[in-house]
């Protein structure tokens, strides 16, 4: 059985982490896996918007594989958290945007690729968290940076410090995640804002994740810069005049990634 399942419909991929009856455990095998998939989805522009979820009821991902990880010299494991922030920056410089459905435990290295995706949805029955202190480590695949920046340093602090899971109606109350569904509703949610985002522009869409990804963290003045440039430089598209056009002549835009 292949570690991560790729379906297509339509516009819209959705992408499976599939060890389920290891909750989904991040191993080598499965992150390579994913690496490629989204470097091949990547590629394809007829992609418009992903979503990343886990296969089966208990979980999206409770974290990176302790049997794998158990055993690693310090040489190994940079290797490994090499190939878990590769992950994540894949997700974060696609050219499309990735919902991260968050069917259950979302733990270390799972809660870390929850993070890397661009927005998220949750189950009722969602539990996030960063428990590698418990281990005897520390996050590994970027949740002491991710997590800070998406919920702030002293909740990132908290999480991290203590290892403790958060239910999902405190993960909405902190920001994390954007909506909380009861989880027979969780991919019907993420497919609706899929499909939306998939008929907007895609050069548009590109540019605003780019945009907000590139300007966190840096000086005010450098993220304007940058969503100036990002801006106008749409300006002179097939998509911009459509898009343009088409609200004058009130009608709806047919949009060519052009
Ligand atoms: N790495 C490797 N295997 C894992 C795993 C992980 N991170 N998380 C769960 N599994 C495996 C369990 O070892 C078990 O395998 P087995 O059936 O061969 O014994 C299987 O998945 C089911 O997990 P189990 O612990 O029996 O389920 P549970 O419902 O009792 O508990 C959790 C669920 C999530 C609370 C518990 O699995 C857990 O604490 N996992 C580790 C979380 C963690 O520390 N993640 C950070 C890693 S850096």
């Amino acid at each position: 059985m292949p570690t991560v399942l790729v379906e297509r419909k339509g516009a819209v991929a959705v992408l499976t982490l599939n060890r389920p009856d290891k909750l989904n455990a991040l191993n080598e095998e499965l992150l390579t896996a994913l690496e490629q998939a989204l470097a091949d989805l990547d590629r394809d522009a007829g992609v418009r918007a992903a979503i990343l979820t886990g296969a089966g009821e208990k979980a999206f991902a409770a974290g990176a594989d302790i049997a794998a990880m158990r055993g690693m010299s310090a040489a190994t494991a940079m290797a490994f958290a090499d190939l878990g922030h590769r992950v994540g920056r894949r997700l974060e410089i696609a050219h499309f945007p990735v919902i991260g459905a968050v069917n259950g435990f979302a733990l270390g290295g799972g809660c870390e690729l929850a993070l890397a995706c661009d927005f998220l949805y949750a189950s009722e029955k969602a539990k996030l968290g960063q428990p590698e202190v418990n281990l005897g480590v520390i996050p590994g695949f970027g949740g002491t940076q991710r997590l800070a920046r998406r919920v702030g340093i002293a909740r990132a602090r908290e999480m991290c410090m203590t290892g403790d899971m958060i239910g999902a109606e405190e993960a909405l109350r902190i920001g994390l995640v954007n909506a909380v569904v009861p989880p027979a509703e969780l991919l019907a949610k993420a497919h609706a804002a899929a499909e939306k985002i998939a008929s907007k522009g895609p050069l548009a869409i590109a540019q605003c994740k780019r945009v907000l990804l590139r300007g966190e963290g840096v000086p005010l003045s450098v993220a304007n810069e940058l969503e100036i440039q990002g801006f106008s430089g749409l300006f002179g598209s097939a998509d911009q005049r459509e898009g343009m056009a088409a609200f004058l002549e009130k009608r709806a835009a047919s949009f060519k990634g052009e």
